[in-house]
């Protein structure tokens, strides 16, 4: 019987990930190239496709293969496919879930930190020695004992709520209208049902929750300035979450104190950006999920989970189930 055809878009965030496609019976084809054309040309007989987000699944893609049964993000985001295209076309989407639990909410913290204490001006300044002069007043702020606000109290939010009410005696203040009603209560975070509420109690917010139509620039101009003056703003979650130009302005005004952004939209962000000018900004480059260990575990997790499709066993994260439900379900048999 012929091998089934994955088509990796991007390598994967542990290389290794693709002998173990090979090791598990795939003919493995990587792309390595952002252009969707090189993609296209592979799809007519893939099975499979796993893609590295920000690379997009199209509906055009998808004609493109007829034979897809599975497309597998690379880690937890799902915006980077067109999950009622490929429902339509009965091919199922998975995820991989839960993965950035450990490093993005350590991650996480060090950027509340780190902006907390300016660290990146701090080593710039220790090098060019310009910082012994301006190290007195210069407006570090501490961490223990603020009062911190997370949006979206999932697997990520959560931990880090865990970490700050054990480990930093914060208090926490989470918003999430579908959250499960356990976790509050096992890591010490207070819910509120209103969003604005929450943002004028708090002095460092960090951004947790997937991005949907709900909770796109669900933060901006005027949701900036209910936070005290003088608040930190983290977003490790997806870059779309926060109005880039409103936490621009909020800083240019001297409202906001400063933020630690591991995810913009777009990615990267045009060299031109203002906000890649600011000082009080630390950024990193979508990598607070990206640590040794977990992008092995991730990857391992990715292709067990597609392998195991391929070969007509159910999905542990299936995202649309009701593509194998119609007519034109391309479930394996
Ligand atoms: N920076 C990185 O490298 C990295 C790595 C992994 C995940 N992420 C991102 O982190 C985020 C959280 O991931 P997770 O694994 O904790 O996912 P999760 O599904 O466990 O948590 C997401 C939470 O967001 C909540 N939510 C949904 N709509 C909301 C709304 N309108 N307001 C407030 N909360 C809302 C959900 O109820 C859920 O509790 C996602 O956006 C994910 O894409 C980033």
């Amino acid at each position: 019987m012929a091998k089934p055809k994955v088509v990796v878009w991007m390598p994967m965030y542990d290389q290794i990930g693709h002998r173990w496609f090979e090791e598990a019976g795939a003919e493995l084809v990587v792309v390595d190239t952002t252009d969707a054309q090189a993609v296209m040309a592979e799809l007519p007989d893939a099975k499979a496709i796993w893609v590295r987000t920000p690379e997009r699944i199209t509906a055009d893609m998808m004609d493109a293969a007829p034979e897809l049964v599975v497309i597998s993000t690379s880690g937890f985001g799902t915006d980077n496919v067109d999950i009622p295209a490929a429902t339509e076309r009965g091919i199922l989407v998975v995820n991989n879930l839960g993965f950035g639990r450990k490093p993005v909410s350590e991650h996480t913290i060090m950027l509340i930190l780190a902006v907390m204490n300016r660290l990146t001006w701090a080593d710039r300044s220790t090098r060019d020695a310009t910082g012994w002069e301006a190290r007195t007043n210069a407006g570090f702020l501490e961490l223990e004992g603020s009062t911190v606000g997370i949006l979206g109290l999932g697997y990520i939010g959560s931990e880090i709520a865990r970490k700050l009410t054990t480990g930093f005696r914060c208090r926490v203040l989470g918003y999430d209208p579908y959250v499960d009603r356990r976790i509050p209560f096992t890591v010490g975070a207070e819910m509120v049902e209103d969003l604005d509420e929450m943002l004028k109690k708090v002095s460092v917010l960090c951004l947790c929750a997937e991005l949907t139509e709900e909770t796109r620039e669900i933060i901006s101009i005027r949701e900036l300035a209910l936070l005290p003056k003088g608040s930190v703003v983290i977003n490790t979650a997806r870059g779309a979450i926060l109005d880039i130009d409103a936490l621009t302005e909020a800083l240019e005004s001297g409202h906001i104190f400063g933020a630690g952004i591991d995810t913009t939209f777009p990615e990267p962000l045009p060299s031109s950006h203002p906000l890649l000018k600011h000082e009080n900004v630390i950024f990193s480059p979508h990598i607070a999920g990206l640590t040794t260990s977990t992008a092995t575990a991730q990857t391992r997790f990715a292709v067990d989970q597609v392998m195991c499709i391929v070969g007509g066993g159910e999905p542990t994260f299936p995202l649309n189930r009701q593509a194998w439900e119609g007519k034109v379900s391309r479930k394996p048999k």
